[in-house]
C-alpha cells in the first residue's frame, strides 16, 4: 500500500466544459499544434472567464502562458516518463476520453515500477498533477481531450497545492 502524494483532487466543480467542448467542436485542424509531441489547442485567459477564482490562480501563478487543451489518438500510450515542460505541476480536467488510464509509479530496479496507482477523473472536477512523478497513460476506444494548466517552474506541487487548498479551489 503506498501512501505517496502524486495528485490531489480539488474542491470546485468545473463550470468550464460546455465551453470547452464546444472550443474543440468549432476548432478547425490548424488550431491544433505540436508542442514537445504534444497536440494541443491553446487557450487564453479568457476561455476561464466563468471562473473567478481559477482567473485569479492562473494570474497568481503566471500560468497565462501554458493553458491548453491537449488531444491524444485512440488506442495509444506514452513511456512513462517525468514532464519537462518548464512545469513541476498542473491543474488537470479531463474532457472526454473516459476509456483510459493515468497511473503514476516509482521506478524500481530491472524496470518494474512500484507504488502505481491510478487517477481516477471525475466528470467536472479538477486534479493537481505532480508531473515531476513518474506518471503514464493510456488512450483506449476514445479520443482523449484533457484540460490542463500548467504552473511553471520554480512553483512546487506542494505549494501549489496549498495555494488550492488554502483558496477554496
Ligand atoms: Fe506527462
Amino acid at each position: 500500500m503506498d501512501n505517496i502524494d502524486f495528485f490531489h483532487h480539488l474542491e470546485s466543480t468545473s463550470t468550464l466544459i460546455n465551453h470547452l467542448r464546444n472550443r474543440i467542436a468549432k476548432s478547425s485542424e490548424d488550431d491544433w499544434q505540436l508542442i514537445i509531441e504534444m497536440n494541443c489547442l491553446l487557450l487564453t485567459i479568457d476561455d476561464f472567464k466563468t471562473e473567478p477564482k481559477l482567473i485569479k490562480f492562473i494570474e497568481h501563478m503566471n500560468c497565462q502562458q501554458k493553458l491548453a487543451i491537449y488531444r491524444f489518438k485512440p488506442n495509444t500510450c506514452y513511456k512513462w516518463h517525468i514532464d519537462h515542460l518548464g512545469r513541476n505541476c498542473c491543474v488537470n480536467m479531463l474532457i472526454d476520453g473516459y476509456d483510459s488510464l493515468t497511473m503514476f509509479g516509482v521506478p524500481a530496479l530491472q524496470g518494474q515500477f512500484t507504488n502505481i496507482t491510478k487517477l481516477v477523473y471525475e466528470p467536472n472536477k479538477y486534479v493537481l498533477l505532480d508531473v515531476h512523478k513518474f506518471h503514464t497513460v493510456f488512450n483506449f476506444s476514445q479520443e482523449r481531450y484533457v484540460l490542463s494548466i500548467g504552473v511553471p517552474s520554480p512553483t512546487t506541487y506542494n505549494e501549489t497545492k496549498q495555494y488550492l487548498i488554502d483558496n477554496n479551489l
